[in-house]
């Protein structure tokens, strides 16, 4: 297994994967790592459904446009959940707060999701798999996902992760930079030379999109950013919430 340093420095997504299954045994790594995860209150607000089927594969795949989808030996689908506190109150005759019509609901099984997902993206490298985060699962048609996985009220799609035995290696893609991540005790007031700063890392991934291997496209940070916020403006998950039973009033 590698180290913790080498996952998380050496990790990139990967979206091309050899044939091959993935170990019972990973899995099992995988799964352990995800329930371990640090969620609020400890409520757990996550479930995740773990696809092998081809043929569903393939339909997410049609939905998305996203290869990765299908070639991948193991699709998990990192959902936010509040369906099962509502099974347990239910059974237990509690009243079940209505944690769905507020956005700290929203945001804290988006946050839970998400940090199981990030479980398993360091423990699925750690053992030496790919992985590739999908969010056009989320976005796309989310409603069709929906139907597709069965998922039942309070229940939603936050992020898809494709697992597989890796069948190329990217190279790492440059960050910003340390000073454009951590502030030190307060946010950042020189702003002039933060957007200095920023025009320096924006260049350097120009060039690494101009060079880099397999694929070289020409464009820089800030535009190609802005042209995914462009398109993700018309998305419509709030309408997608609401049919999964959100009813968010503040
Ligand atoms: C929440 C989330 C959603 C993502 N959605 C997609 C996606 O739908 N398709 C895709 O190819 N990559 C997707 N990615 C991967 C990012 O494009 C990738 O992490 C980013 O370009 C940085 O590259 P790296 O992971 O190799 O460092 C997603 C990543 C995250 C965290």
């Amino acid at each position: 297994m590698l180290s913790v340093k080498d996952s998380l420095l050496n990790r990139t997504s990967v979206r091309r994967y050899e044939r091959e299954q993935i170990p019972q045994e990973t899995m099992d790594f995988i799964y352990e790592a995800v329930r371990n995860t640090p969620t609020s209150y400890n409520g757990q607000q996550f479930s995740v459904i773990d696809i092998s089927d081809q043929t569903l594969k393939e339909e997410l795949y049609a939905l998305t446009n996203q290869k990765q989808l299908k070639t991948c030996n193991r699709l998990l689908i990192f959902c936010s959940d509040f369906n099962k506190m509502q099974v347990l109150a239910a059974r237990k005759d509690v009243k079940m707060p209505p944690i769905t019509d507020c956005m700290d609901g929203v945001i804290l099984g988006i946050i839970d999701a998400s940090l199981a997902m990030m479980s398993a993206v360091v423990a699925a490298q750690a053992c030496g798999l790919g992985s590739n985060c999908v969010g056009y699962l989320r976005t796309v048609d989310p409603a069709k996902v929906a139907e597709l996985l069965h998922l039942p009220k309070g229940v939603f799609v936050v992020c898809g992760l494709a697992l597989g035995i890796p069948r190329e290696h990217p190279d790492l893609k440059p960050k910003q930079p340390k000073d454009l991540v951590f502030f030190q005790n307060r946010y950042r007031e020189d702003s002039e030379t933060m957007a200095d700063e920023l025009f320096d890392y924006d260049k350097v991934v120009e060039e690494y999109n101009r060079t880099r291997a397999g694929g070289t496209t020409e464009n820089d940070w800030c535009a190609h950013i802005c042209n995914y916020y462009d398109h993700a403006t018309a998305y419509r998950i709030l309408d997608y919430l609401k049919a999964q039973g959100y009813d968010i009033t503040h």
